[in-house]
C-alpha cells in the first residue's frame, strides 16, 4: 500500500473557458490559455485502504461535507476502473489559500487529486494523460498539471483523448505578478458548472462566443510568444469581458461582480492609460486579479490597495507544474 501527497497549483485564464461540448466526459467547447500560480496551491495526500468501507475526505483539517466527498468519490471511481486498486480511499487536501475568499480551488484540487490517487493506486501516467484525467474531474484542473503558460486544447475526438492541455512556456519564460483584489468573502450564489451550461442552453450569446473563440487563442498564443503585453493586456480583458456578457446574457442573468470589481476594472485600466503595464481578468466571482511584469507589482499591489472595498490583496508569481512531494510504502 502507498501512500503519496502531492502538490498543485492554481492558474488563472488569460483566454477563458465557458461552455461545455460533452458533459460526461467533461469536454470544454472552448480552448483556452492560462497562467499557473505559484502561491496559491492545494496540497493532497492519499492512501487507497483495503479496511475502507467509504472514501473518505478531509478538507483543511474538517470531514469535507457530503457534496465534495461525493464529487471525489465520483473522480476516484475513474482512478479505480484505471487501475487494479478498487480499494477506498482516506485522502487529506489542504488548499494553503482561502477558499472561503471564493478563489477557484477545483483546478488545484483536482490536478492534485489526479496526480496522488494516480500514484497511489499504481497508475504511472504521463503529463497528457494525468492532464486529460483531471479534465475530468474540472476543466480548469487540465491546465494545473502545467506551470508556466498552459494551452488547454479542444480536441477533435469523442472520446476526450486529445482534450489536454500542454505547457507553452515554463514560468521563466516571462516573470509576470498577478495581484489578486479580493472584494468579497460571500460564498458564490451559481458556481461555474452550472453557470456555464445555463449560458449554453440560454445565452443568445453563447454561439458567438464560440466561433470567436479561435482568434482570441491566436493571438493570445503569439502574443505570450513575443512578450507582447499591450497585445496580452487587450486579448484577456476581451476574453474574459466576453465570458462576462455571455453570463450577463444568460436567463436568468448571472452577474458575478459587485461595486468594488467594476471599480476596480476601472481602476486599472486608467493606471495602463497613464503608462503602468497592467490588466485585468475576473473569474466566475467578484474578485479582480491584476496582471503585470514583476518590476511593477509593487505599485500595482499599493493602488489596488487602497482602493475602497478592496478587502485585500493576495501577490503572485508564476507557479511549476504539479510534482509529487512524498511517496512512502504503508502497511
Ligand atoms: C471562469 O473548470 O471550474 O474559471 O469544468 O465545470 O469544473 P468545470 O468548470 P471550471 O470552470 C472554470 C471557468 C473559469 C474560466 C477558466 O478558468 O478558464
Amino acid at each position: 500500500m502507498k501512500k503519496v501527497k502531492a502538490k498543485a497549483c492554481s492558474n488563472i485564464a488569460l483566454v477563458k473557458y465557458w461552455g461545455k461540448r460533452n458533459i460526461p466526459l467533461n469536454l470544454p467547447a472552448v480552448a483556452s490559455i492560462s497562467v499557473t500560480l505559484d502561491t496559491l496551491f492545494t496540497e493532497t495526500e492519499v492512501r487507497f485502504d483495503p479496511e475502507l468501507k467509504n472514501d473518505i475526505l478531509v478538507l483543511n483539517g474538517s470531514l469535507a461535507s457530503e457534496k465534495d466527498t461525493q464529487r471525489m468519490a465520483k473522480f476516484l471511481d475513474l482512478i479505480r476502473e484505471k487501475s487494479k486498486n478498487k480499494n477506498c480511499a482516506y485522502v487529506e487536501s489542504t488548499n494553503n489559500f482561502p477558499t472561503s475568499a471564493g478563489l477557484a480551488s477545483s483546478a488545484s484540487s483536482f490536478a492534485c487529486l489526479a496526480l496522488a490517487a494516480g500514484r497511489a493506486a499504481g497508475l504511472d501516467l504521463p503529463k497528457s494523460k494525468l492532464s486529460e484525467l483531471a479534465r475530468l474531474g474540472s476543466g480548469s484542473a487540465a491546465r494545473s498539471i502545467f506551470g508556466g503558460f498552459v494551452e488547454m486544447a479542444i480536441g477533435k475526438k469523442d472520446d476526450g483523448s486529445d482534450c489536454i492541455a500542454h505547457q507553452l512556456f515554463p514560468k521563466e519564460h516571462w516573470d509576470l505578478t498577478v495581484l489578486i483584489a479580493i472584494t468579497s468573502e460571500k460564498k458564490k450564489k451559481t458556481g461555474s458548472t452550472d453557470g456555464m451550461e445555463s449560458s449554453r442552453l440560454t445565452s443568445p450569446f453563447y454561439k458567438p462566443w464560440i466561433t470567436s473563440s479561435p482568434k482570441d487563442m491566436d493571438e493570445m498564443r503569439e502574443a505570450i510568444i513575443q512578450k507582447d503585453f499591450e497585445k496580452v493586456a487587450e486579448v484577456a480583458e476581451f476574453s474574459c469581458l466576453k465570458m462576462h456578457a455571455l453570463a450577463l446574457a444568460t436567463n436568468p442573468g448571472l452577474i458575478y461582480w459587485n461595486g468594488t470589481t467594476v471599480d476596480a476594472m476601472h481602476h486599472v485600466r486608467e493606471m495602463r492609460e497613464n503608462g503602468t503595464p497592467v490588466f485585468f481578468t475576473i473569474d466566475a466571482g467578484p474578485q479582480v486579479k491584476a496582471i503585470c511584469p514583476a518590476e511593477y507589482s509593487g505599485q500595482v499591489q499599493k493602488q489596488l490597495e487602497q482602493l475602497p472595498g478592496v478587502i485585500r490583496v493576495i501577490k503572485t508569481g508564476l507557479g511549476g507544474d504539479a510534482i509529487v512531494v512524498e511517496e512512502k510504502r504503508v502497511g
